[in-house]
């Protein structure tokens, strides 16, 4: 047995506010809404068609500000050029972003309208020991930001390949089920 991860619910003030930027920037679709818990509002957004919803929006918050319990959020794409894709979006949204490499990933964190904190990253090709960050180069191209990144971790704690990191991820989970 193992959970997977499936959505985080957030309360917000400004309903329509956060569904047009979780939609229009971020690309979310709306899956389901309606009344719960005495008539508060509660929409679903999701971007996986097995999954109803990722993210879903509780009406009913008083006070908007960063969260005192969750630092951020994070959503994973495929690869840079989405990642950019991403970017520019935010860009024009002209939202404060910070780059951080984690040496694992390329992210860039910035706060939602409601200054929930958000990650989007894409995966390198490395794992490291974490934590593990330094600031990047959103100008650089994708064969210089590789090099970049190699040259910034390479001497790194367990800096290697993905594919070995996850290998031996696997061995441990199975080593845990196999306790079961
Ligand atoms: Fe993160």
């Amino acid at each position: 047995m193992a959970l997977s991860w499936s959505h985080a619910v957030l309360f917000v003030q400004d309903e329509p506010r956060m569904l047009d930027f979780y939609t229009r920037v971020l690309g979310f679709q709306v899956t389901d809404e309606g009344p719960i818990a005495g008539d508060r509002k509660i929409t679903f957004l999701s971007q996986e068609a097995a999954e109803h919803h990722q993210v879903a929006f509780l009406a009913g918050r008083e006070e908007v500000g960063p969260s005192n319990s969750h630092a951020h959020l994070a959503f994973r794409v495929e690869d840079l050029s989405e990642l950019r894709v991403l970017i520019a979006r935010l860009h024009e949204e002209s939202l404060t972003l910070r780059p951080t490499s984690h040496g694992n990933t390329w992210s860039v964190y910035f706060q939602d309208p409601e200054q929930n904190g958000i990650e989007i990253f894409c995966d390198t090709p490395w794992q490291v020991k974490q934590p593990a960050g330094e600031t990047w180069d959103m100008s650089l191209d994708d064969e210089a930001l590789l090099a970049w990144t190699r040259e910034k971790f390479q001497d790194a704690e367990r800096f290697g390949p993905q594919e070995e990191f996850i290998a031996r991820r696997e061995r441990e989970l199975a080593a845990v089920d196999g306790d079961d």
